[in-house]
């Protein structure tokens, strides 16, 4: 596989490419997907449509690596909180976690539970080209803590932030005890068919960089160097979102890091280019213009170069009014340039 072979920075033809959210709201295919489930929650927790979505970027934009479709928040669901997404705002649990006792709380082996994720990747693998990789994916501990906490999605983390300077030991419970779910759900997803996995710390940048090293980016490690010992074999890859300004302090074990849009891609080669693939890292708002996106395109391509070492994605996800059209030229473009 070609995707699992530029993690490992071996010879590959070309540059592989995905994208983060490629499976989505832009695609007519996919809304009418979701609209035969019920809901996005639904979506989820239905196999067999939730492997057509998985499946829907890798026919129609022939990407060379699929995601498996479902959410980072199904994981604090199973451990006991109340889900809805609502329309037009996001997702809101219908219980909050502020204190010891709800942490204490919280359903264990939750992973457990959360077979419509394995069925799904099970199904995705039979489907698949053996020519394409196949990867599963939590969120960080840290940014579904945020969510845990605050309830919803939130522009100033305040009473995540409240919690972790005056009540450090229930933040660092809550994290500990995250951490544990997401190695057995990662584990499992391995089991299932996964050949690569990724956690996505989406909400990094919310915190300073001490804070950030002690509250998320060490339990990233933990879970990362607990697979890296469990299946040596799989790729694994790390996705912490605004935090460009702290390169320097990035280490750990694992294969690729994911770089933001908003992070220099030259500076993240000077920092970690050496020690882990590079995936990344294209503003999605250039897919709106063809020349805006080709600019980009020869801009990434320019400091990555041919050489093993990178993977072509998008900085941050799709978004649901991006033209179809111009996340296809954006595969065959890549293919074309990278061509060795
Ligand atoms: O990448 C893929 O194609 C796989 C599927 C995937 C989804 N969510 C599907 C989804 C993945 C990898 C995620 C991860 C996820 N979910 C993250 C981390 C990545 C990131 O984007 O930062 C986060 C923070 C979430 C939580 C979440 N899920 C939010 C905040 C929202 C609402 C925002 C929005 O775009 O409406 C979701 C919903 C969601 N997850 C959608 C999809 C396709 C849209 C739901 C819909 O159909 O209405």
């Amino acid at each position: 596989m070609i995707f699992i072979d530029a993690c490992k920075r071996k010879e590959t033809p070309y540059t592989p490419i995905w994208m983060m959210r490629q499976a989505g709201r832009y695609l007519e295919e996919y809304r009418e997907a979701r609209k035969e489930a019920g809901s996005f929650l639904d979506l989820c927790f239905n196999s067999k449509l939730a492997s057509e979505v998985t499946l829907q970027p890798v026919d129609i934009l022939d990407v060379d690596a699929a995601i498996i479709f479902s959410d980072i928040l199904v994981v604090p669901l199973e451990m006991g909180l109340p889900l809805e997404f609502v329309s037009g705002e996001g997702p809101r649990f219908g219980e909050v976690i502020r204190d010891k006792n709800s942490v204490l709380g919280l359903k264990k082996d939750a992973y457990k539970n959360l077979s419509y994720v394995y069925d799904t990747l099970c199904d995705v693998r039979k489907k698949l080209d053996k020519q394409k990789a196949l990867i599963g994916f939590c969120g960080s501990p840290w940014t579904l803590a945020t969510y845990m906490i605050e309830g919803e999605g939130s522009k100033t983390y305040a009473h995540s932030k409240k919690m972790l300077y005056t009540q450090p030991d229930v933040l660092h419970t809550l994290l500990a005890t995250l951490t544990e779910e997401l190695k057995g759900y990662l584990d499992m997803q391995i089991k299932s068919g996964a050949n690569a996995v990724m956690v996505f710390d989406s909400w990094a940048g919310a915190l300073e960089r001490e804070a950030y090293l002690e509250f998320s980016w060490r339990y990233m490690k933990e879970i990362a160097s607990h697979i890296k010992k469990q299946s040596p074999e799989i790729p694994v890859m790390l996705f912490p979102k605004g935090i460009g300004s702290y390169l320097d302090k990035i280490d750990g074990d694992f294969d690729v890091f994911g770089v933001d849009w908003g992070t220099p891609l030259e500076m993240a080669k000077a920092h970690l280019g050496h020690k882990y693939v590079l995936q990344g890292n294209l503003e999605p708002s250039r897919l709106y213009d063809r020349g805006a996106m080709e600019e980009g395109v020869d801009r990434i391509l320019g400091v990555m170069g041919k050489t093993p070492g990178h993977i072509f994605n998008l900085g941050h996800g799709m978004l649901p009014d991006l033209p179809r059209e111009n996340a296809k030229a954006l595969v065959q473009m890549v293919r074309e340039k990278t061509k060795r």
